[in-house]
């Protein structure tokens, strides 16, 4: 893997593959900020954030590698519901290589899994509801049907309220969470759940895999909805590259 951004990049890396510890390092949250959103996602050349309803064949191996190690840094995942109904999410592993490094951040084993949903159509016989490491949250609206609230509240699921309709707002669910000591955060997608964190500027951090292959197709971008009256400005943070695959990070400006 190369470190784009070193002063020389085939001193810092080479194609050598890192270690989980040295990505670890590489991508470590800012300790200072109180509340940190960082988005992981994947795209091909053509711009496609899904080829046939999933990332996967846009992935690599160092993307899920990176992926893991994102995933091992955060307190809490945020994941819109329809990528949990198509991408059969499970629940987040306790993963040994990362074990150390969360209980001296005083962070639990494994992230929460946080879904985002208005309708609470979720499948509560799945194991990311039944076996989870970590208890599952559920981030709906206080107008979401009362019957699934309470179902899911009979099923051990732990469901809290960031918005007024049915709806989520994005802000709310942010420091919802930060209030909950989950201020580590990471959203993967999917693309419409995107759009709204970063149309409620509330995305600090692109995690993006540009995946080197074209699709062609009307797949969504990775982030969908309504346009933003300006376009937010991002400023690059580290990039590093693997056959061909450029995994950069944008922070905010
Ligand atoms: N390229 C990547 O890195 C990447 C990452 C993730 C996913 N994906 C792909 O993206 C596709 C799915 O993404 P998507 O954009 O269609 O869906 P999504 O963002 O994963 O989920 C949309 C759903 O989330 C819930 N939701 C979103 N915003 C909400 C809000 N403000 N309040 C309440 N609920 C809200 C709603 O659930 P309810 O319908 O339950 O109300 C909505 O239908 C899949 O094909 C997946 O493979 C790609």
């Amino acid at each position: 893997m190369t470190d784009m951004t070193a002063p020389n990049a085939q001193v810092n890396g080479g194609d050598r593959e890192w270690s989980l510890d040295e990505l670890a390092d590489s991508y470590a949250y800012p300790v200072d900020a109180e509340v940190w959103l960082r988005a992981n996602m994947v795209s091909s050349l053509d711009g496609a954030g899904q080829h046939d309803g999933r990332s996967q064949p846009l992935s690599s191996e160092t993307d899920m590698r990176i992926f893991g190690t994102l995933r091992g840094l955060a307190d809490v995942v945020i994941v819109g519901a329809e990528t949990v109904r198509l991408e059969g999410y499970r629940p987040a592993r306790a993963r040994e290589v990362f074990a150390e490094r969360r209980a001296a951040a005083g962070q639990g084993p494994a992230p929460a899994i946080a879904i985002v949903t208005a309708s609470l159509d979720l499948d509560l016989a799945l194991p990311l509801f039944t076996e989870p490491l970590v208890p599952t949250l559920v981030l709906t609206g206080a107008g979401a049907p009362a019957d699934r609230i309470a179902a899911a509240r009979d099923a051990g699921v732990e469901v809290l309220l960031a918005g007024d309709g049915a709806a989520v707002d994005p802000a709310r669910a942010v420091a919802l969470l930060a209030e909950r000591g989950l201020r580590r955060q990471l959203t993967e997608g999917g693309p419409r759940l995107l759009g709204q964190f970063t149309a409620a500027e509330a995305l600090d951090e692109l995690c993006l895999t540009l995946s080197p292959t074209m699709t062609a197709g009307d797949a969504q971008r990775i982030a969908h909805g309504p346009s933003l009256a300006l376009p937010t400005r991002f400023g690059l943070a580290s990039l590093l590259e693997q056959d061909g695959f450029l995994f950069s990070r944008y922070r905010r400006i």
